[in-house]
Order: structure tokens, then C-alpha cells, then sequence
């Protein structure tokens, strides 16, 4: 089988599986972006699959093209497939691959890592260590907001929205409250069974609870941290409306995709209220930022590395991996939005 990967993944567990499933992998490029013509250039004539990125757009003549070359299965290698047509892949008879699982816990800690963050205004006061700014100790520089007993807000309780959840719940005594279209049951009983072990012990407790209506987290929630699938519905989430409900001294976090804030909102958010802060792990016109975002002491930016640690994005790669493999070899991938298509059932129709 000929397999392409659009980009050079990490470590070698992903090629071997490759290679035990006689796929014989062309990389196309170390460093750089394809663009959908140097994609369609290197799916040529015949290729079975393909191992993809989420800086690409793969729509339907995307599709098109390698389902021409034979191509049975896209691989992205990322858990969110914003950047996949997938019904123009199911028409094109194609099945899609994402990595669900295996980055859950490195993407909550990025989450928290920047609450943290945020919290603490660890990167401010980085800046000014830097700076040489430290010359005598205070009683009141750089004063922070502490998280225990606060309201952690979670929109979009799947893996890692939940993940996320109790960390913060579990680790900081903080109070829960989360939104979600599917209730998350397994989430709910370990916050209740953490409550009822707090009130066992005659510690001060934890409450929790799941909202009627996104709005009652977003009023209520001291750090607001975003987890949904970025779609149709959930684009620009966080607009100006949204932001002004937020308590003036919020934290946003968003680990999830860029467009699911409204950057330019923020920006202007965060200009007008010095006491909120924000934490973003992606942006809506990656790799740049809004104008003015960067000027703000009071955002905490990363390039979209919730998911980079050695460990996870072996793993990533090597689950990228298989799913090609399974589906040449007629299995079902591990992870897919639309295998359930090609048996008439929808992943829309599955809760978490
Ligand atoms: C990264 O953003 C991913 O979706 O895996
Ligand atoms: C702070 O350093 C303290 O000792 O309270």
C-alpha cells in the first residue's frame, strides 16, 4: 500500500505499525504548510491513505482526489477535525481519522497549566524578573486571585472539558458547574463522589452542578474554561455579549479551537477590564494573533501546544497510524467522526 503523511510525525512507533501493515509511507515535508495543490500532487495517481494535518483544509475535492487514487482513509492527526469536510468524505467514500484518548490529560494540564497562569500572573512576573524590575520585596506586587473555593465553569463536558474539570474541582476544592448538550454521568459521579468525601471529612465542601443553559456558567464562573468541537454552532461562542456577561475579574481559558472566541471582542474585553484575564492556547487566524492581543498584560498566549509532550504526540502519531492500517485492512479505525456513516448510524446519535 502507498501511504503519504503531509508532515514528518514524532518518533518511529507510528512508521513501524505502518510498515507491519506493508504500507509503504512517503513523507512530504519536515517543517512547511501544503497547500491543497501540493497535497493533490503528492496523492498522485494511487494512494491508499493519508495521514494529515490540522493546518490543512481537506474539503471535497480534497476528497475527490484521493478517493481517485483509491485512497480509502484520511488520518488527521489531531482529535478536533474542524479542518475535514466530513460528509463530502463519507460521499467520497472516504473514512476519517482523528486521536481521541490518548491526549486528554496533556491538553487539561495546558488548560490548567493556564489558569495557573492567568492566576498567578506568572508570565508577568517572569517578564519583570527579566527586566531586572525586582529590587525590593512588597506586601502587594503582584497580587493574584486564588482559586480555592472559586467557581470553575466548563462549556462542553466531554474528555477533556471533564478532565479539566476535575483537576480544578479535585485540586483546588473549586466548585463546578458545566454545560454540555449530552449529560456527562461518569463526570457527575466522581464530583459527587469527591463531595460527599469532603463532607465525610468535615472539610469544607464542593458544589457542583450541570446548567440548563450556557449563559447561567458563563455569569457564574470565576474561571470559564472552553471545550466544545468548534462547528457552525459553536463559532464565535465567546462574543462581546458573552464576554460582558463574565464576571469582571474572570479568567477565559480556551484550549480548544480559536474561533470558538471572538478574538477581536476579547482583545477589546480585556483592554476595558485590567482585572479579567484571558489564557489561549489557539487563535482564529493561526499562526497570528489579533492586533493589540499581544500588547495585553493581561492574556497569557501559547502556539497550540496543549497536546506537545513527547509522550502524547507519539501516541497521537502512532493512533494516526492505525487508523490508516485498520482501514486498509477493512477494520474499524480507533477513533473516526464518520465510520458510523458507512453503517447508517451517525456519531451525532452517540453521546460521549
Ligand atoms: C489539536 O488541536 C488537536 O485537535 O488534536
Ligand atoms: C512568604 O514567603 C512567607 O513566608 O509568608
Amino acid at each position: 500500500y502507498r501511504v503519504i503523511s503531509t508532515k514528518n510525525l514524532v518518533g518511529n512507533l507510528w512508521l513501524e505499525i505502518l510498515q507491519k501493515y506493508e504500507c509503504r509511507v512517503e513523507v512530504c515535508t519536515d517543517r512547511g504548510v501544503l497547500s491543497n495543490e501540493e497535497i493533490v500532487g503528492a496523492i498522485g495517481s494511487k494512494c491508499d491513505g493519508v495521514l494529515g494535518q490540522l493546518t490543512e483544509k481537506w474539503d471535497d475535492s480534497l476528497f475527490n482526489v484521493l478517493k481517485r487514487a483509491g485512497g480509502k482513509v484520511f488520518s488527521n492527526v489531531a482529535v478536533g477535525y474542524d479542518n475535514v469536510d466530513v460528509p463530502a468524505a463519507t460521499k467520497n467514500g472516504i473514512v476519517v481519522g482523528n486521536t481521541p484518548g490518548v491526549l486528554t490529560e496533556a491538553t487539561a494540564e495546558m488548560a490548567v497549566s493556564l489558569v495557573y497562569a492567568a492566576a498567578r500572573r506568572v508570565v508577568e512576573a517572569d517578564q519583570f524578573m527579566r527586566a531586572g524590575l525586582y529590587k525590593i520585596w512588597l506586601p502587594d506586587l503582584f497580587l493574584g486571585k486564588l482559586l480555592t473555593g472559586k467557581t470553575v465553569g466548563i462549556i462542553g463536558a466531554g474528555r477533556i472539558g471533564s478532565t479539566v474539570g476535575l483537576m480544578l474541582a479535585r485540586g483546588n476544592k473549586m466548585n463546578l458547574i458545566y454545560y454540555d448538550k449530552y449529560q456527562n454521568k461518569q463526570f457527575e459521579a466522581k464530583l459527587e463522589a469527591y463531595r460527599e468525601y469532603l463532607s465525610h471529612t468535615g472539610e469544607s465542601t464542593i458544589e457542583w452542578r450541570r446548567a440548563d443553559s450556557m449563559e447561567e456558567v458563563i455569569r457564574d464562573s470565576d474561571v470559564l474554561s472552553l471545550h466544545p468541537n468548534l462547528d457552525k454552532t459553536t463559532f464565535h461562542l465567546m462574543n462581546s455579549e458573552r464576554l460582558q456577561m463574565m464576571k469582571k475579574d474572570a479568567m477565559l481559558i480556551n484550549c480548544a479551537r480559536g474561533p470558538v472566541v471572538d478574538e477581536v471582542a476579547l482583545v477589546e474585553h480585556c483592554r476595558e477590564n485590567p482585572q479579567f484575564y484571558a489564557g489561549l492556547d489557539v487563535f482564529e487566524d493561526e499562526p497570528l494573533m489579533k492586533p493589540g492581543l499581544k500588547d495585553l498584560p493581561n492574556v497569557v498566549v501559547v502556539p497550540h501546544i496543549a497536546s506537545a509532550t513527547v509522550w502524547t504526540r507519539r501516541g497521537m502519531s502512532a493512533l494516526a497510524a492505525m487508523n490508516v492500517a485498520a482501514v486498509i485492512n477493512d477494520l474499524p479505525p480507533w477513533g473516526s467522526p464518520n465510520v458510523l456513516s458507512f453503517v447508517g448510524e451517525s456519531v451525532e446519535d452517540v453521546p460521549p
